[in-house]
């Protein structure tokens, strides 16, 4: 057994609510989405993603497009992967999410870098997909994005074409603010999500 995979193996998740019930002491946990616990693994530059049992097959799915893209410097570099988990650069910055919740200022050249990393991951057939707030990070004032696992989906989502126009329309005008509270950000992303409901994820 490798290291990671040892790492992997001590994080322990509730198949039925997903409650994280334990894990090694060498991980810090950074974060959790809707697939995943994710855990800096200290004294090195590397995060640790673990996918709730329910959503395992997304680590190969995951690793597959981390591969497909590693020639492309606005995405991580993949370290390892197993059957539930990936090893990737730990991005060591701030998601746009918490820029916002924060203050710190979003730049246009930030949005033009996402679109460059959008553009370089659709010439490698991907479909790049899932691209919302917290899968963001500026990192030395320049962006890094993460969780590519739905690039591969059928469906096109237009949350990114959402993000950029209210960017433009609203964010980058004066009068607007720049900090805004995490229950209103919460709240919007809520709203949104019910109007636009997806599908089931379909992987090509
Ligand atoms: N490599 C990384 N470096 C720093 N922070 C990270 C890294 N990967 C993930 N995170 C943090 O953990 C959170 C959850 O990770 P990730 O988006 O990969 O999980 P997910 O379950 O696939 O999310 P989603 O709900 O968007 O599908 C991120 O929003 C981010 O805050
Ligand atoms: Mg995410």
């Amino acid at each position: 057994m490798n290291k990671y995979s040892g790492l992997a193996k001590s994080v322990v998740i509730n198949p039925k609510n997903y409650k994280l019930i334990q894990y090694d002491a060498s991980l810090t946990l950074i974060g959790v989405g809707r697939s995943a616990y994710v855990f800096k693994i200290k004294n090195t530059n590397q995060a640790l993603k673990v996918f709730f049992p329910s959503h395992q097959y997304l680590a190969k799915v995951e690793a597959d497009v981390y591969k497909s893209i590693q020639h492309i410097g606005y995405f991580p570099t993949l370290y390892d992967f197993g059957p539930h988990y990936l090893v990737i650069d730990f991005v060591d910055g701030y998601t746009l999410f918490e820029c916002l919740t924060r203050g710190i200022p979003i730049s246009e050249s930030n949005i033009n870098e996402v679109d460059i990393a959008i553009q370089l991951a659709r010439k490698e057939g991907l479909n790049p997909s899932d691209i919302h707030l917290r899968n963001i990070i500026i990192h030395n004032g320049k962006i890094k994005m993460i969780d590519v696992a739905r690039f591969k989906q059928i469906e096109t989502d237009k949350q990114w074409l959402d993000l950029k126009n209210t960017f433009y329309r609203l964010y980058s005008k004066k009068y607007f603010p720049k900090k805004i509270p995490a229950f209103i950000l919460n709240w919007i992303a809520f709203l949104y999500k019910r109007l636009n409901r997806r599908s089931a994820i379909q992987i090509k």
